[in-house]
């Protein structure tokens, strides 16, 4: 209970009104939404859809999917990889990047989101081109070493598993693939080790600790990770560029 009362208080300091500087990110990330990202009704749908369904509102923010958009289409990518669906938001801005005849496998351990996912990315006229695998994805990740390499690989599931899911991606890699790892700050969380979990998971920011660790130990991979406010509160990405044969 008290453990669930900390998670609490760090995701309101995290994201809400109670953090005094939230108000400002938000309007701002809207500022910039209004600016540069044309209107966008099937992504608004997926989102609509997510919330009826109940789904929790942890979605990447418009913003930050159409980064993911532009770093697929930097990337050059043809072929992506995602780790932890949920409604399928961050997946819909990820395979629009996509060039025609280009791949994304998501991986997503709820049979309930994979439901609602694979309706809002039909919806959002990807069924082509999205192939949702349901299961755990340490159990799904082994089944995809016909679909390599990825060109580039989204971390967004379980933050415990972190570790492994990185192992999993450089065995599913290519000299050039662009890793990306989401939540890697969490309000702050990741610098106090015996910190409450802004992820609403028991053992998430000791994972996110370790990805670090292996980051910075792993000669493969070149990364850096980014500090980033908005509409979803504080949190991060993390870019690993595989730099060698893996
Ligand atoms: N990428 C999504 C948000 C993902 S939220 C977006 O931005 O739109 C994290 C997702 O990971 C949840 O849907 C959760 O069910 C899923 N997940 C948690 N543990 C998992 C596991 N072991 N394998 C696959 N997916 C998992
Ligand atoms: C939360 C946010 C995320 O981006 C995610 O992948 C999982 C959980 C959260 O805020 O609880
Ligand atoms: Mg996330």
């Amino acid at each position: 209970m008290i453990a669930r009362a900390r998670a609490l208080l760090a995701r309101l300091l995290g994201r809400s009104s109670a953090n005094p500087a939230q108000a400002g990110w938000s309007a701002t990330d809207r500022y910039i939404c209004e600016q540069l990202l044309s209107r966008d009704p099937a992504a608004d749908l997926a989102l609509g859809a997510s919330d009826a369904a109940g789904l929790p509102p942890i979605a990447v923010s418009a913003n930050q999917g159409k980064l993911l958009e532009l770093l697929v289409r930097i990337q050059g990518a043809h072929r992506i990889l995602e780790l932890g669906t949920l409604g399928g938001y961050s997946t819909i801005w990820l395979a629009r990047g996509l060039p025609a005849g280009g791949k994304l496998v998501t991986l997503e351990a709820s049979p309930e989101f994979a439901e609602v996912a694979r309706g809002n990315i039909a919806a959002a006229g990807l069924a082509e081109v999205v192939e949702l695998r349901v299961g755990p994805a340490l159990q799904t990740l082994p089944e995809l070493a016909g679909e390599a390499p990825f060109d580039l690989i989204f971390l967004d599931a379980d933050k415990v598993n972190y570790t492994s899911y990185m192992e999993w991606s450089l065995k599913l890699s290519r000299p050039g693939t662009l890793i990306i790892a989401d939540n890697v700050v969490g309000a702050g969380a990741i610098v106090e080790s015996h910190g409450p979990d802004p992820w609403g998971e028991v053992g998430g920011v000791q994972g996110v600790r370790r990805l670090y660790e292996m980051l910075s130990a792993e000669p493969r991979l070149s990364a850096t990770a980014i500090q980033t406010v908005g509409e979803k509160g504080y949190d991060g990405f993390a870019l690993g560029l595989v730099t060698a044969e893996v």
